[in-house]
């Protein structure tokens, strides 16, 4: 598709009332500027990004994720030119930046979750201005478009409406497809005689009604097409985002219960038949493949193969599990686990368990001596009783049996009995030196 793509993202994002640029608040995990450069991936090859306010931070983050695209960053003269007409002017005489192709679609950073095939039925409308509209019972915040015979008439800001054009429920979406021609014949002819003496893009439509070129409205989906201002529509576009992908989840076969507490992330990809549990939180990029993960468990950044995890399990990133049965309040961190069982209570951090292994509850790997991480190998058919600390870096061979409440200071060979006890001592009716016999016991004594 020949369509070059310019993302605005140098609004200073006031509503947010934040020290973070507002196209870098996260949702689901990623910064919600990622989401429009993704869907602009999928339809272009001429990506242009409009920064201002912390640019470099904004840049960076994005240049992070796609590195192996191309992204034009263009910094906006916000000084001389503010607003989102402002964004698009280049050079001294409100010129438009130069793009590669002749019809340029115009996104809103603020747009999270806007999808690509709405993106291509706007491109898909054969007209030289194609401009997005939706309807809202509550249109607080949006510039009001007035139509009249079922074409754009004019697009009023909510800072310079009055009482009655604030009444409009039909929206500006903020999404545009201009011809080339257009910009550049109209953006040098936008003023910023305003309520915020900015520099309207949506008066290039206004110009183009007055010099008689039609617009037909396009109306689109307003979940889609919001655009997130305030924190609480941030909260809003992330319940959506969030309801979006557990449904593409559950369409591809997993089974999830409570769905509405469930948490996932974008580069959350599940295979084969899998059942999650409520409130259960999968972040980063994990592969769930044929597990179920019970209630209230976390998990970042790791890989589940053939497993049943928690519930109120804590999988942190860098984990390898397969075949494996993780019981409650286990916590694991970049651990290799293939054929293991740990029922309870235990943290198991750097390290390498293999199959037939049991860990039993409370056992705990101690990785970190204050300075360094140390990793804790365990081979197979490793019997651990409950309570054993394993003081890494260790090695501990296969078929090995180790007594409850053992400290492993030293590596073990394959084959051995492992046990550091204190000896039991029984001191006969020791109790009674501390505390009073019940009555019944002095009587028989008496
Ligand atoms: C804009 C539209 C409004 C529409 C709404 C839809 C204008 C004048 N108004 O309003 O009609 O209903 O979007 O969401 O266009 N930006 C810049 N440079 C600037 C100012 C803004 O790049 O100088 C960027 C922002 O980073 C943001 C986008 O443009 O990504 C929109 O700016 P925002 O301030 O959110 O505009 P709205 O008031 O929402
Ligand atoms: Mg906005």
């Amino acid at each position: 598709m020949s369509v070059s793509v310019v993302i605005l993202a140098a609004g200073a994002g006031t509503r947010m009332k934040s020290l973070t640029p507002k196209v870098l608040h996260k949702i689901c995990g990623k910064e919600m500027l990622f989401y429009s450069v993704q869907e602009a991936l999928k339809i272009s090859d001429d990506i242009h990004i409009i920064l201002f306010h912390q640019y470099e931070r904004i840049k960076e983050a994005i240049e992070n994720y796609f590195k192996n695209s191309k992204i034009t960053f263009h910094i906006q003269n916000h000084l001389k030119y503010p607003g989102t007409g402002g964004a698009l002017m280049e050079g001294e005489d409100q010129k438009p930046i130069s793009t590669k192709y002749d019809r340029t679609l115009i996104l809103n950073g603020d747009m999270p979750l806007i999808k690509k095939d709405e993106l291509l039925s706007l491109i898909s409308c054969e007209s030289a201005v194609v401009m997005s509209v939706f309807t809202l019972e509550n249109p607080s915040g949006y510039g009001r478009v007035v139509i009249k015979d079922q074409k754009v008439h004019s697009i009023i800001e909510e800072k310079d409406a009055t009482e009655s054009i604030k009444s409009i429920c039909v929206v500006n979406a903020g999404v545009y497809v201009f011809d080339k021609y257009i910009l550049g014949n109209y953006l040098p002819k936008v003023n910023n005689n305003n309520a915020q003496k900015e520099y309207y893009l949506t008066d290039i439509i206004s110009l183009c009604v007055q010099d008689k070129i039609d617009i037909k409205p396009v109306f689109v989906n307003e979940e889609n097409f919001m655009g997130v201002n305030s924190k609480s529509q941030l909260v809003y576009a992330e319940s959506k985002m969030l309801e979006y992908l557990r449904n593409e989840a559950m369409n591809q076969g997993v089974i999830m219960h409570l769905p509405d507490t469930i948490y996932i992330e974008p580069e959350v990809v599940f295979e084969g038949e899998c059942e999650i549990e409520n409130g259960v939180h999968i972040k980063g990029k994990c592969k769930i493949i044929n597990s179920h993960i019970k209630a209230h468990t976390i998990i970042e950044e790791s890989n589940l193969k053939d497993s049943d995890i928690g519930p109120m399990a804590h999988i942190r990133p860098g984990c390898e599990i397969s075949n494996t049965h993780i019981g409650n309040f286990v916590e694991l961190k970049a651990c290799n686990l293939n054929g293991v069982k740990a029922g309870h209570l235990s943290y198991l951090g750097d390290c390498n368990i293999d199959e037939g292994s049991n860990i039993g509850a409370g056992v705990i790997t101690c990785n970190y001596d204050g300075k360094k991480k140390h990793k804790t190998i365990i081979g197979k058919n490793v019997f651990i009783g409950s309570d054993t600390q394993l003081i890494a870096p260790i090695n501990i061979g296969s078929n090995v049996l180790i007594g409850s409440g053992t400290t492993v200071t030293k590596d073990v060979n394959e084959g051995d009995l492992v046990i550091s006890r204190v000896k039991q001592e029984n001191k006969p009716g020791g109790f009674y030196r501390f505390f009073q016999p019940p009555k019944e016991i002095q009587k028989k004594n008496d």
